[in-house]
């Protein structure tokens, strides 16, 4: 059976850009998928294929329920958007703009007002409520589009970067009101450049890249797939390295990477904890000094280099020219 929110085989084209080459998503009921990928692999696309937004030039998506194509007002009622680029009305003020939303989704007049200043409080805008959003920061802009996506709760939502831009604190108090309301049963699509950020809100990860799905997952899943775990060590003296190596060689399950400059040395390694004590033991009953010891779990960083070969959270700089119309919010703190 078919989760809260399903796709089989979306393509969309851009002229000759194959912005969705056949994506495939399944989000059971209650939980948040995360999607993940580098700038330009189709995240907002795909988001905008399931909101109804766009039309995909093939493809099948449900979304609580509902056929995407076929009952897309349907779809609208059901669901709540958060865009990349915050959808509110420049001269309304903050008020306004979430009373508003309250309206459109039928709302009595009260009970808006209400919705509005509770929300108003719990995104920290009370002080600026009244002042039209024109004169609003970028992270004010952001945290009140968010508001206007949860002005009803909707059984299915989607937040495209919900926290780009938003400073450490928001986005902490955001991921905050994120678990409030997948308790309350919202099945969330979340996508985001932040691997922190999945790794700490998503039930499931999907890595996307030109247009496709190339890995799905729990963090842990994906993060085993990526190698699982190593032994760094950096040995005090230089002359101590070749030592050193065969001592890991002997603990490791793979080829030991040496550093000369900064006399490390790292081997792949199944046994944790214990096997690291055995490796602090028989490096001293050697008399091989050591500056620095440690286990090292791969991230989610290093499960994303090592698929798409992006550095994650490199917005244009150095990476692929970044796409026209696409200008993003950089991210001032992290
Ligand atoms: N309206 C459009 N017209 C032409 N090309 C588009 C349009 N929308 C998206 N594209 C192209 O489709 C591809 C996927 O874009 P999309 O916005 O879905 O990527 P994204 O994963 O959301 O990237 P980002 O991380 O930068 O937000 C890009 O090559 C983009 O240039
Ligand atoms: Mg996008």
């Amino acid at each position: 059976m078919p989760g809260a929110i399903y796709a089989e085989g979306l393509v969309k084209t851009f002229g000759d850009v194959r912005a969705l080459d056949g994506v495939d998503l399944d989000v059971p009921e209650g939980t948040v998928l995360g999607l993940l990928g580098p700038n330009g692999a189709g995240k907002t696309t795909a988001v905008r294929c399931l909101t109804t937004l766009l039309r995909p030039d093939s493809g099948k998506a449900v979304v609580a329920g509902l056929d995407v194509l076929g009952q897309p007002n349907e779809v609208r009622r059901s669901i709540g958007l958060s865009g990349q680029f915050a959808a509110v009305d420049e001269y309304l003020t903050g008020r306004e703009n979430l009373q508003m939303v309250g309206q459109l989704y039928q709302m009595r007049g009260r009970a808006a007002k209400a919705r509005a200043a509770e929300l108003l409080d719990q995104f920290h805008l009370a002080d600026a409520a009244d002042r039209p959003t024109k004169t609003y920061s970028g992270g004010m802009r952001r945290r009140l589009d968010l508001a206007a996506a949860l002005v009803v709760c909707p059984p299915v939502m989607f937040m495209d970067e919900p926290t780009t831009g938003l400073d450490p604190r928001n986005r902490q108090e955001l991921w905050g009101v994120i678990k409030q309301l997948v308790a309350g049963g919202t099945t969330l699509l979340l996508t985001t450049q932040y691997l922190e950020e999945a790794d700490h809100l998503a039930h499931d990860i999907a890595v996307v890249d030109h247009g496709r799905v190339i890995a799905r997952g729990t963090s842990d899943q994906l993060k085993a797939r990526t190698g699982g775990e190593r032994v760094e060590v950096v040995v005090h003296e230089r002359d101590h390295m070749g030592e050193a190596a065969e001592v890991l060689a002997g603990f490791g399950k793979g080829s030991t990477t040496v550093e000369e400059h900064t006399r490390k040395l790292t081997v792949p390694v199944t046994g944790g904890a214990k096997l690291l004590a055995e490796v602090i033991r028989e490096l001293d009953v050697r008399g091989i000094e050591i500056d620095d010891i440690g286990l090292r779990r791969p991230t989610l960083d290093d499960v994303f280099l090592s698929l798409t070969g992006h550095v994650a959270e490199t917005k244009g700089e150095d990476g692929p020219a970044d796409d026209a119309g696409h200008e993003q919010e950089k991210e001032a703190t992290k």
